[in-house]
């Protein structure tokens, strides 16, 4: 499974980076506007920082909703560096643009999914990258990896190339559970990835080997 850091952070991106295990970098306006970063140069600017840091894959989101319009600024996004994947949303302009993007060879996170109707017609359009939302379904008492479990056994029905990408993952326990369904990616902070490394008997377990050196030793 992939991990991608959900942030336009550029020193939790360096940090997750750093650890060894990040595969990618997803951002949309809201966690740009967080860091604020604002105007269009300022924003190219900020995303071609994101794809120095990282090897690949970062998702830079579109903020216009007609066709032409995201045609226009995911072609000035794709231009920034060859790591970009353009984000559209899961909208019925957005599935046209999946599909001319596809066309062009370049790559497409399908964003805001919230049923396998919309994935199913996302794949079929040709993303690169489908990403619904676990999170915030579960915030309105739907079943967010429920959904995750749907699109991977529809995907898998028909070989579709698309990859799963489990966004809006609030804990260590999504992501896990995204695992063991087989979800090919999550996006979650990096307090979600940091959160893999605990457990209280590793900690006691470690101080227990230190002490029993140190007494060794005759420290
Ligand atoms: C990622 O691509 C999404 O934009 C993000 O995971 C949404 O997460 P949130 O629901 O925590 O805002």
């Amino acid at each position: 499974m992939k991990f991608f850091i959900d942030t336009a952070n550029l020193s939790e991106i360096r940090e997750a980076y750093d650890l060894g295990v990040l595969d990618g970098v997803t951002t949309n306006p809201s966690l740009m506007a967080k860091e604020g970063i604002t105007g269009d140069e300022n924003v190219m600017a900020h995303y071609k920082a994101i794809c120095d840091i990282v090897d690949d894959k970062v998702s830079a989101e579109v903020i216009t909703t007609d066709f032409e319009g995201m045609i226009r600024e995911g072609k000035e996004l794709a231009k920034i560096d060859d790591k970009i994947v353009v984000k559209i949303p899961m909208i019925k302009d957005g599935v046209k643009a999946l599909k001319y993007f596809k066309s062009e060879g370049i790559r497409t996170n399908c964003t805001l999914i919230f049923s396998s109707g919309q994935a199913l017609l996302a794949a079929k359009a040709g993303a690169s990258y489908v990403s619904p939302f676990i999170g915030r379904l579960d915030d309105i008492s739907y079943d967010g990896l429920e959904l995750i479990s749907q699109i991977v056994h529809i995907y898998q029905n028909y070989g579709y190339e698309t990859e799963v990408l489990a966004a809006s993952v609030r804990h260590t326990m999504h992501l896990i559970k995204c695992a063991e369904i087989g979800a090919d990616v999550v996006t979650c902070p990096l307090k979600v990835i940091t959160g893999l490394l605990k457990h209280p008997l590793t900690d006691s377990g470690l101080a227990q080997f230190l002490a029993d050196h140190a007494k060794a030793a005759g420290k």
